[in-house]
């Protein structure tokens, strides 16, 4: 059972079990880390030789019972040569702190000071952050304890030793925000398809209200009277009717354009009667991946009081085979006016988006639209799971993703976009088709995106690599990962708040 976390900011360090010390290259301490290791005599030296421990970043040291301090074990986490750690850089140092927290530890200081010197009130929120999100894990339908957990502790307090206790409790509460979004969406990634159906992710993304965000739910009816025949098409084959949910954060000027983001939000994807092969089909619980970053951000946007009116909008269907399911052949009608013919009922969920970003496209006006999908295989095969597949029809809007992902480690690599793609998807009997064959295939998927966002600044980010059981690393250890919450959280913040 994952413990929770409590997090203590103090000018002094507390009881604990554990005292985290971060130190440079060469052993290189702060000045108040280092009194602390002056304590040990040449004890530390002696451990750090005998492990060959220097302080490269990534590497521990671990000292238990060390002589001369009033703790059971201390931890020297390396941070590596002098350069300025960024903020990227301290939440992996977090992380790693956390990951090496013993199993039976209630209590633990992190001693936040690096070789450098002492940490800034919002570098030691980055800390905080990086611990928390480590410590994430899903166990909500684990009902028995394994003996190693048995004796781990129900509550772990952290406590942050740092200069300036009150600011950095300030500057925790962004920072609090951004990790229950971050939460929240893993959490939602995370459910079977048995419980989160469309009907079900509805609700739990109406519980944002409690934040004061608006949020609106749109059953099949309002769907019909709408004209969303592509996204009511995908659905119809399941027995959990869809829902489209709009939520709005005001915290901007007044009647200012909103910045809108687009979720694709299949609760579960069997590919429909195009159906997927058995191997892995259970991973496609997770086919909500880019509905629950939409939900997360929003999340995180209220609960930290953004400067800036932010709509999050996702398309909720299960795909399902079935006797109503739609078929290959199929001819179906946007809300845009567009018409589809479904080759394959398993690229479904560009069907879901299409008329999604028209509606919010056509409603809000909104300053850009991000959409993110776990769209595509052929971007995992492309990418892998580092980077998420960026296209965007807007130079100014793919830098600044480009930088908000390198700035949070959640980082895009831009694919491209074209007339010659985009010819690959017209359709023999409608205005288009919904696969374009297999070479160029997430490109081909976001041709048919671009085709409903008109001339609004646009970006697609494929998620399928990065959404779910990417690779486990310093901040997350959790097979839905809540990728995308950090990066537009960033963005965000970084060029959209008044
Ligand atoms: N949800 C899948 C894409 C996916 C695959 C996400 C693996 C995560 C991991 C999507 O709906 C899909 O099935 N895409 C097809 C499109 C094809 C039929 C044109 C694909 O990628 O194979
Ligand atoms: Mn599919
Ligand atoms: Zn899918």
């Amino acid at each position: 059972m994952a413990a929770a976390l409590k997090f203590v900011f103090s000018s002094f360090a507390v009881r604990r079990d554990v005292l985290f010390l971060f130190c440079a290259e060469n052993m290189k301490f702060g000045p108040a880390s280092r009194r602390i290791v002056s304590r040990l005599g040449g004890r530390l030296r002696g451990a750090a030789a005998a492990d060959h421990f220097t302080g490269k970043s990534g590497s521990s040291l671990d000292v238990i019972a060390p002589a001369g301090l009033d703790v059971p074990r201390l931890v020297v986490i390396g941070t590596g040569k002098g350069r300025t750690l960024t903020s990227r850089d301290l939440t992996k140092l977090g992380g790693a702190a956390m990951g090496k927290l013993p199993k039976a530890a209630a209590a633990a200081t992190i001693f936040a000071e690096l070789g450098s010197g002492v940490l800034k009130a919002d570098q030691v929120a980055d800390l905080a952050l990086g611990a928390r999100l480590r410590g994430y894990a899903f166990d909500l339908y684990k009902t028995k304890r394994k003996d190693d957990d048995e004796k781990g502790p129900k509550r772990i307090d952290l406590n942050f030793a740092c200069s300036n206790p009150a600011a950095a409790e300030k500057a925790w509460t962004r920072g609090a925000a951004i990790a229950d979004g971050v939460v929240l969406a893993r959490d939602l990634v995370n459910e079977p398809g048995n419980v989160l159906y469309p009907g079900e992710f509805a609700r739990r993304a109406s519980a944002l209200t409690k934040l004061g965000v608006g949020v609106e739910v749109l059953d099949v009816a309002a769907m019909r009277k709408l004209g969303m025949g592509a996204l009511i098409g995908v659905a119809q084959g399941s027995a959990h009717e869809a829902r489209v949910v709009i939520m709005r954060w005001n915290g901007g000027k007044r009647g200012a354009d909103p910045v809108a983001f687009v979720g694709k939000g299949v609760c579960f994807d069997s590919g429909g009667l195009s159906i997927k092969p058995a191997q892995n089909m259970e991973d496609m619980k997770g086919d909500m991946a880019g509905a629950a970053c939409v939900v997360g951000l929003i999340h995180a946007l209220a609960a930290r009081k953004a400067k800036v009116n932010a709509v999050g909008a996702i398309g909720l269907v299960e795909n399902m085979p079935d006797g109503k399911a739609q078929r290959p052949g199929d001819i179906v009608k946007t809300m845009s006016g567009q018409t589809i013919e479904i080759i394959n009922t398993d690229a479904e969920g560009r069907l879901v988006l299409a008329d999604v970003l028209h509606y919010v496209n056509k409603r809000f006006k909104p300053k850009f639209m991000i959409n993110l999908a776990t769209l595509t295989g052929a971007i995992v095969v492309a990418l892998g799971q580092e980077y998420a597949g960026l296209f965007s029809n807007d130079e100014k809007l793919a830098e600044r993703l480009i930088k908000a992902g390198d700035a949070t480690g959640e980082r895009v690599w831009r694919m491209p976009l074209g007339p010659e793609y985009d010819k690959l998807i017209d359709s023999k009997f409608a205005d288009m088709k919904n696969t374009g064959g297999r070479s160029g295939g997430a490109i081909t998927a976001a041709q048919l995106l671009q085709r409903f966002v008109d001339k609004t600044p646009w970006a697609h980010l494929d998620i399928a690599g990065t959404g779910m059981g990417s690779p486990q690393n310093d901040l997350n250890r959790s097979w839905g990962s809540g990728w995308g919450v950090r990066l537009l959280e960033r963005l965000v913040e970084d060029h959209y708040e008044r």
